[in-house]
């Protein structure tokens, strides 16, 4: 059977598609925001007035633009709706406050069934949460069966808006959490000094010197450094988390706090791997970060083994998230549990998500 996976992250880019066909063959799809889109998405992050409202009418522009994610993928690969067994939509992250028992990924899967004529499956991480756990990351699991290997201990990071690693070990047993902030601090930064989206290649921070006092204050967010499970997002690593700790910094010049912003991503993630997975054999990178070339130098210089990006292991790095929600809404059509207690903290294995019948 094939699935349709939407993915639209922490980073505000876009929405990625994927279609597993029938073939085992991934089919891929990529939908910018439209510029007003993404400024809605990006105050909805924050509390202000008839947020309800303006939640509404996103979602249903978001979802419009899922369909649109669809039938383009359909079309490319010459497709019915009829030849689809569901789609995974995944939703736009606004709020994520585990601890506070809710977190929401705003979305209208009923337009999206309507729109689609295929069955759609929705919100996968309040079940989680209501059973105790973080709700976050559900990739892990996907990231097990597809990566996984009998012989060595394997790391996928996937470096979105945040950063999340699972570490996959050869006996099956996997461990993941949220590392910190991935591409969401670099991408504000360069957004507000080069009016650009993202810092390509990671070129800017490449001609940048470290600021050491500015990296330490940095590394010293207290998030970093709980145990897991834990998860978190733009609800702490936002514009104003990072003005606060830049206050003694403003004679530094923007590209040198870029470099450290850059070097910020890495330390978090090279930290949290070698704590959790130093006998690790190597490190596969999934997300947009895995075209940053000087974040992945750097990643690799402080590890001191591999780092490749996922396309090693046969799936393009643009693909991985959103393929997993196309994996975890196969599990829900089987019934199957799509989280990992030990990943999570739930009280047990859950199926994820809730069903929007064509
Ligand atoms: N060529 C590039 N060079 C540097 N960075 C890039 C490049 N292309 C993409 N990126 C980064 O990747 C980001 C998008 O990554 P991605 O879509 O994986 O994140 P996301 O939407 O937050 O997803 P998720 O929440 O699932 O991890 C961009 O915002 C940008 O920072
Ligand atoms: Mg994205």
């Amino acid at each position: 059977m094939s699935y349709i996976g939407l993915m639209s992250g922490t980073s505000l880019d876009g929405v990625d598609g994927v279609l597993t066909a029938f073939d085992g063959k991934l089919h891929a799809a990529y939908l910018p925001f439209p510029t007003t889109l993404r400024a809605t998405l990006l105050a909805l992050q924050a509390p202000a007035p008839d947020e309800i409202h303006t939640e509404a009418l996103a979602a249903v522009e978001l979802a419009r633009l899922y369909a649109d994610c669809v039938h383009e993928l359909l079309r490319k690969v010459g497709v019915s709706a009829g030849d689809i067994r569901a789609i995974g939509a995944h939703g736009q992250t606004i709020r994520h406050l585990p601890a506070l028992g809710y977190t929401r990924q705003i979305n209208a899967p009923a337009l999206l069934a309507e729109l689609t004529g295929i069955d759609v499956i929705a919100d996968f991480r309040s079940r989680d949460i209501a059973a105790g756990g973080q709700g976050a990351p559900l990739v892990p699991a996907f990231h097990q069966a597809m990566f996984g290997s009998p012989d060595a201990t394997r790391v996928v990071a996937n470096i979105g808006g945040i950063g999340n690693i699972s570490v996959l070990h050869a006996n099956g047993d996997v461990l993941g959490y949220d590392t910190g902030p991935g591409n969401v601090l670099m991408d504000g930064w360069v957004a507000r000094h080069l009016g650009q989206p993202y810092d390509a290649n990671g070129d800017w921070a490449a001609a940048g010197r470290l600021l050491p006092a500015l990296l330490d204050r940095l590394l010293s967010e207290p998030y970093l450094a709980l145990p897991a499970p834990k998860s978190t997002g733009r609800d702490l690593f936002n514009a104003d988390w990072l003005a606060e700790r830049l206050q003694d910094f403003a004679a530094a010049a923007p590209v040198d706090i870029q470099a450290t912003l850059a070097m910020f991503t890495a330390r978090t993630l090279a930290d949290a791997i070698l704590r959790d997975a130093p006998d690790a054999e190597a490190v596969y990178v999934c997300g947009g970060g895995a075209l940053n070339g000087h974040l992945m130098t750097q990643l690799q210089a402080l590890l001191g083994k591999p780092v490749h990006s996922t396309d090693a292991l046969g799936i393009s790095p643009n693909h991985v998230e959103a393929s997993a929600f196309a994996w975890l809404a196969a599990r829900f059509c089987d019934r199957q549990p799509g989280n990992l207690p030990a990943v999570t903290g739930a009280r047990g294995p859950r199926i994820l998500g809730a069903l929007y019948p064509a």
